[in-house]
Parts: C-alpha cells; structure tokens; sequence
C-alpha cells in the first residue's frame, strides 16, 4: 500500500491561486521587482502599495506548497502560448508524489510562455508560465491593511459549480466560516452557503467545503474535465516487447508508495487468512445492484465487505489503531476512517471513506464510487487520503485467490480480498454444491495485535458476510 502523504496547499498567508475540485496549490505571482525583496511579508506589503501596469509580463512561479514538496510533474497543459485567460481558468494539471494539484490563473491576460512540457519536472519557486497582464493590477494598490484581500483577485466572479451550472451570487455573510475557509470557498467558486457545515452550530469546516467539492466532480453533468487520453490504461500498453532498455522516473503515486512501503518494512508482519461463504452476499448484492441503478448509485462488493469491516471493528478497537512514534502507547480511534487500495492510471492509492461507522451501505457505495471515479482521473483530493485507520485492498477485482498484502503505516492491519469464485463445496448433508467463495489474507502488527485476536476478528468479519442479516440488523 503507498502512502499518499498529506500535502498542504492552501497556505493562509498567501491568497495567489484558487484551489480547485480536488486540492490546489498555492500559486504566488512573484513579481519581478519583489524578487531580492527577501521576507515574503515585507514582499507582500510591498504589494499592497504597487500596482502593475497593462501589458506587465509577469512569470509565475510555482510556491512552495509545504510538506517539503521541491517539485512536481506536469501531467497536462490546458493553455498554450497566445491564449487568452481569466481568473480562475485552468491552467495545468501537476501532479507531487502526495496529491494531484490543478492550477488555475488568477489574472486575466495572455500566455507568453510556457515553462515545462508535458511530463517534465517543474521545480517549486521556478516559473510555470508568463503571462501579459490585460489590465492595471490595481488591487495590489488600494492600501487596504489585510495583505490577505488586497492579494486577493479583484471581485472574482462567483458562479455556482453545482450540477445545475446555474449561476448564483455570491453570499457568504450568512454561514459561520473562518476567513480562511471562506477564501478556500470563494477561490473554488463554490458559494459558502450551500455547503453544509459539519462544526459547531453550524459552522463551514474547510474539509465540508473540500467534501462538497468532492461531490461536484463526480456530479454526471460535471463536463468540466477532459480525460487525459495519455493516462488511460489501454493508451498506456504497448504490445510491442522493448527494443531497448527504458527509464522510467519514479514519479506521482508510486513515488509515495516508495515511501511508504519502506516504512512498512520495519513493522513485524504476521498473516492470517480464511475463506468465506458469500453465497448470501452474492443474492443480496444482486438485488441491491439493481436498487442502485436506480438511485444511480454503483453497489459492488466492496461496500459490504467495508461496513462488515466497521462493525468488526467496533468489538475489536485495537485493530483500528496506531501506535504512538516511541511506540509507548497505542492509540483506539474512534473513527473508522477505511482505506481502500485502489488501482489508478497513476499506480496504486489509498484514499479512505470516513466515519464507516456512522454510515449506510449506500452512503458506503457513493463514497467508494466518488473516490473511484476520483482515482480514474488521479484526482484524489488530500482529504480523502489522510486520517485512514484500517485497509481493505480488493485484489481479487483484478484476480487472484491470496495476497500477503502489507501493512499502511501508521495502521496496524490490513486485509485483501482475492476474487469470488464458485467451487465444490460440502453442504449440511454432506452433498457437493456450487459455493461462492472468497479468500481473505490478513495482515497484522504483532507488536500490537496477536494472532488469536486477528482470528476472533477475522470470524466476526465473516460471521457478517456469511449471514449479511445479522449485519444487517446491526447496522445503525
Ligand atoms: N470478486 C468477484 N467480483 C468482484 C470482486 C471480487 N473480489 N471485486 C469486484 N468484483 C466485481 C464487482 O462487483 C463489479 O461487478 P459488476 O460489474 O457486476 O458490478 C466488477 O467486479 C467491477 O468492480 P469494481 O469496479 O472494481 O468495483 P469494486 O467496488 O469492487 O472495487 C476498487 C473498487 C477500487 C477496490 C477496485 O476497482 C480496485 O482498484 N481494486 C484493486 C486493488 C489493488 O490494486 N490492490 C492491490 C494493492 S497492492
């Protein structure tokens, strides 16, 4: 499993580029007369005081976007030279070893030049692209103290994202947010108000306005992204064998795997594996398939073998759990936060669903259907990737019977699941029968977790899945 680590983008300092659908980078215009200014505050003041005239070339520079990214992979152009842009247009797609970042132009103007082409490394404080300005910038002279607004674009047009495409204005005075969070809101084009705000009395969280950006992407009559052809698997394959050796670079997704399975290495892995009945499984799911193509929601699997997960889970608290870094205590989270390892275009990653506990089979199902449909355009946000708790990897979506999968760091187990096959098998009478059968290989900590609670576990598990009404009738 990798370990797509969390990257920081939305730096509240700095109010350059909007984050987009998934997770933007932060994107300061550095202008060439703030360049030997030194602090980034003292650059910003400076701002504040200066305007830029018509007709300014200006380079952008990509930011630095935390969490010690220094450069990221350029994975499409929307512009090309001569193009004429306006705030909030897409300009590029990048992608770090952590999270797939889009880029979006915060003036109006034209493009003068590209930096970079497809599939080359652009280095973080180095410039992307110039652009002519269409106009004075005189928001950068209005001698307004907040450097956050006077940096901000000059009254953005807010139009709403939502499936509808309708316009709406904007209005952001009626819901409890932080600045920060409204900026976030505002740069995503998303009016604040319709966002459903999970803090207190109400309050817009920013992970609520990354959700609500979430559903967007995934909404049918989103048209707003293009596949990139590049990246899709079939484009990808080359039947033809290599007439000479190759490099590839380790890049994106797999470069965090790198990262991530190295770490697992230092865990002491012990495996168990079982095989179970879904015969059950297999009538119920049928019938849930086509209650789904109704509401429009895809139910495989994988939502039942997930909340079968989550119920396991609260009798077994110390499997959904990480250990501190001197490994004194172990920490019991409450949240089911369940990863799901997820093959992509861009490699293996590991987005979570969370709260599996408080939710529904369905709301289960439009969760995995929205982050799988995230993973085929490698747009997972940084939201679904960080806080997960436990892993199931569904292999057998691929093939297979077993795995040995292995451990995500900081978690302490994991299990994956190998294909639904029907085999002979032994009835009550002892007759032969078509069964439906499924393997699970689990593994698990051995510092934290011994064998024989990773079989108690691993019955009750099946116990839900071989019997999906008594998982059913404990469902909240
Ligand atoms: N056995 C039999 N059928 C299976 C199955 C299994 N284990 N898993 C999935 N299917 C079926 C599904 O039910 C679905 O059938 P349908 O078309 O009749 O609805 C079909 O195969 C396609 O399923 P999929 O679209 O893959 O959905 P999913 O919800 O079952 O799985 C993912 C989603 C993201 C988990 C899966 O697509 C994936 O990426 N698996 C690979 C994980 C991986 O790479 N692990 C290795 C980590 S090192």
């Amino acid at each position: 499993m990798a370990v797509p680590e969390v990257v920081s983008v939305v730096d509240d300092n700095i109010c350059a580029a909007q984050t987009t659908q998934v997770i933007s980078a932060m994107f300061l215009l550095q202008r060439c007369y703030s360049a030997g200014a030194g602090a980034r505050l003292a650059s910003l003041r400076r701002l504040q005081t200066t305007s830029i005239a018509y007709g300014s070339l200006v380079p952008f520079k990509l930011s630095d976007i935390g969490e010690g990214i220094a450069e990221v992979q350029v994975k499409e152009w929307h512009v090309k030279v001569g193009d004429r842009v306006n705030q909030f247009d897409n300009i590029c797609e990048v992608q770090s070893d952590k999270a797939a970042v889009s880029i979006t132009s915060r003036y109006d103007g034209v493009i003068k030049k590209l930096y970079y082409n497809v599939d080359d490394v652009a280095k973080v404080g180095q410039p992307l692209i110039d652009i002519e300005l269409d106009e004075d910038l005189e928001g950068a002279s209005t001698g307004d103290q907040d450097s956050q607004a006077s940096e901000a674009p000059k009254t953005p047009a807010i139009s709403s994202s939502t499936p509808t495409g309708a316009s709406v204005q904007q209005n952001h005075t009626k819901k409890l947010a932080t600045p920060a969070v409204r900026r976030i809101a505002m740069e995503n084009k998303v009016n604040i108000s319709h966002v459903t705000g999970s803090g207190k009395d109400g309050r817009v969280l920013k992970e609520d306005v990354m959700r609500f950006l979430g559903q967007i992407t995934t909404a049918p009559s989103d048209t707003s992204y293009t596949p990139h052809a590049a990246s899709t698997p079939s484009a990808k394959w080359q039947p033809s064998a290599l007439k000479e050796d190759q490099i590839v670079p380790v890049r994106g997704y797999t470069r965090a795997m790198v990262k991530s399975m190295s770490e697992a290495l230092k865990i002491p892995h012990f495996g168990y594996n079982d095989e179970i009945n879904v015969d059950s499984l297999v009538i119920l799911r049928n019938q849930l398939k086509h209650v789904g193509k109704e509401r429009g929601v895809k139910m495989s699997y994988m939502p039942m073998f997930i909340k079968a997960a989550s119920l396991a889970l609260t009798k077994f608290p110390m499997l959904n759990a990480s250990a501190d870094e001197k490994f004194e205590n172990i920490i019991y989270k409450a949240s089911h936060n369940i990863c799901i390892a997820m093959d992509t275009p861009g490699g293996l990653v590991v987005p979570n669903i969370k709260n599996c506990e408080q939710r529904s089979l369905w709301e289960i199902a439009e969760e995995l259907n929205r982050l799988h449909e995230a993973g085929k355009r490698q747009q997972i946000s940084r939201d679904d990737l960080i806080g997960g708790t436990f892993t199931l990897s569904n292999i057998g979506a691929i093939g297979g019977t077993y795995a040995s999968p292995v451990i995500f760091p900081p978690q302490v187990a994991i299990g994956a699941l190998g294909k639904i096959e029907k085999l002979p098998r032994f009835d009550r009478d002892g007759k032969v029968y078509p069964a439906n059968l499924v393997k699970v290989s689990w593994a698990a900590d051995h510092r934290v977790v011994d064998g024989a609670t990773m079989a108690r576990f691993s019955n009750l598990w099946k116990e839900y899945l071989e019997n999906p009404m008594i998982m059913l009738s404990e469902m909240r």
